[in-house]
């Protein structure tokens, strides 16, 4: 249990997921270290590889750090990748440049799936090992988030051996063999939850699942293999430590999403935000939700779209800023600053109604 708020300078983040009353709106950004930022791709050429960055810990510090640096953000990220886990569970991952992720090798069959196993933490070691250095270097300031796939997102990857336009083998599995899938989602969800549980031993504050490619499941399917098996994590990692699901064009299950019992739900760009509050604003937090092309434009652009997200919001306790998914690697980082700025700017009105005001 990190039980670490009390010594957290600036723990607006953690008391939006507690649904507290904040003095400012928290924002963060999904992807918020990564290729958007020169620094990050001058690091990554040095160290030659994503994962030379992710397994060093005091690389994986650096890129934590670097948008912090730049920008006033009330969190910090852990910097690694999803697919650590399934890597760890000997399936070999490499990421080409400018390619996405590679699995040397799958867990498409029987046999493949039979073998895997939960993995020996100690070939994690690395990132437990870069969050406890991230909380030291970041000395209290802001919160420090983890994060893992959800077991049916890494199932995605493990299957087809890398990504895909529509994950179709992995959704296969669900009809030709649903009980392969089960038993790969049922390991996955081990194995996450073991790997959630050293990462807050070892100093995260709170704790993010990423369930990308939920959504591209049948109602009953994604209930199976992607909503229980996430119940199963959560239900697994120490109480009082705040949580985040993410699923990604999941907007029609969104009752079910908040019926996980996570402290914060974040919503992609495609979700009514205003109606979220209304209808799970008294249960859960939300967190999102602007569409990462909207940095693509113009800093006049990006404030005014930043605004409009937090007034939809509306002011009442539990809601932390975010994109609806990761930053665009051609985002430019002075359209970051401007979104930060306009998020906490926006924070004194949220309290009355401007709309009067600005139409006169
Ligand atoms: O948010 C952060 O700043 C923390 C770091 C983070 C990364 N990946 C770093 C990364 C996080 C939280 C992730 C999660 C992740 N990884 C997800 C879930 C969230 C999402 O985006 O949907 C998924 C599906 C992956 C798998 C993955 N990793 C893909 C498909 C790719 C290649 C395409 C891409 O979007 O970059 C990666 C590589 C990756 N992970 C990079 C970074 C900074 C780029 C690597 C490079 O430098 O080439």
């Amino acid at each position: 249990m990190s039980g670490s708020t009390v010594s957290i300078r600036n723990d607006a983040f953690l008391r939006a997921l507690r649904r507290e009353p904040v003095p400012r709106v928290p924002v963060w950004l999904m992807r918020q270290a990564g290729r958007y930022l020169p620094e990050y791709a001058a690091l990554r050429a040095r160290a030659g590889s994503f994962m030379a960055l992710a397994t060093s810990p005091s690389l994986a510090t650096e890129v934590t750090l670097q948008p912090l640096a730049r920008f006033d953000l009330d969190a910090a990220i852990l910097f690694s990748d999803i697919l650590t886990v399934p890597d760890a569970m000997g399936l070999g991952l490499t990421f080409a440049e400018g390619e996405g992720p590679r699995f040397a090798r799958t867990a498409a069959d029987e046999q493949a799936i039979a073998r895997l196993a939960v993995p020996d933490l100690a070939r994690l070691r690395y990132v437990f090992d870069a969050v406890a250095e991230i909380k030291r270097s970041l000395a209290g300031s802001v919160p420090l988030i983890g994060f893992a796939g959800s077991p049916f997102t890494l199932a995605c990857y493990m299957i087809e051996g890398g990504g895909s336009a529509d994950f179709a083998n992995a959704r296969r599995m669900a009809f030709a063999r649903p009980d392969l899938l089960a038993r790969l989602v049922a390991v996955n969800a081990d194995a996450v939850a073991a790997y959630l549980r050293e990462q807050i031993a070892a100093g995260a504050d709170a704790v993010m699942l990423f369930d990308t490619w939920g959504g591209l499941l049948p109602a009953a399917e994604f209930r199976r293999f992607s909503l229980d098996p996430m119940r199963a994590v959560l239900d697994r990692l120490p109480r009082g430590v705040p949580t985040i699901v993410f699923t990604r064009n999941a907007g029609h299950a969104l009752p079910a999403l908040v019926d996980l019992g996570a402290s914060c739900v974040g919503l992609d760009w495609t979700i009514d935000l205003a109606s979220a509050r209304a209808a799970h604003g008294a249960h859960v937090a939300l967190q999102g939700n602007l569409d990462p092309v909207a940095l693509l434009t113009d800093p006049v652009t990006v404030a005014r779209a930043a605004t409009a997200v937090v007034r939809a919001a509306g002011p009442a306790p539990g809601y932390v800023f975010n994109l609806g998914h990761g930053i665009l690697p051609a985002t430019p980082p002075e359209h970051v600053f401007a979104l930060v700025e306009a998020v906490h700017a926006v924070h004194d009105v949220t309290m009355i109604d401007q709309s009067a005001t600005e139409k006169a």
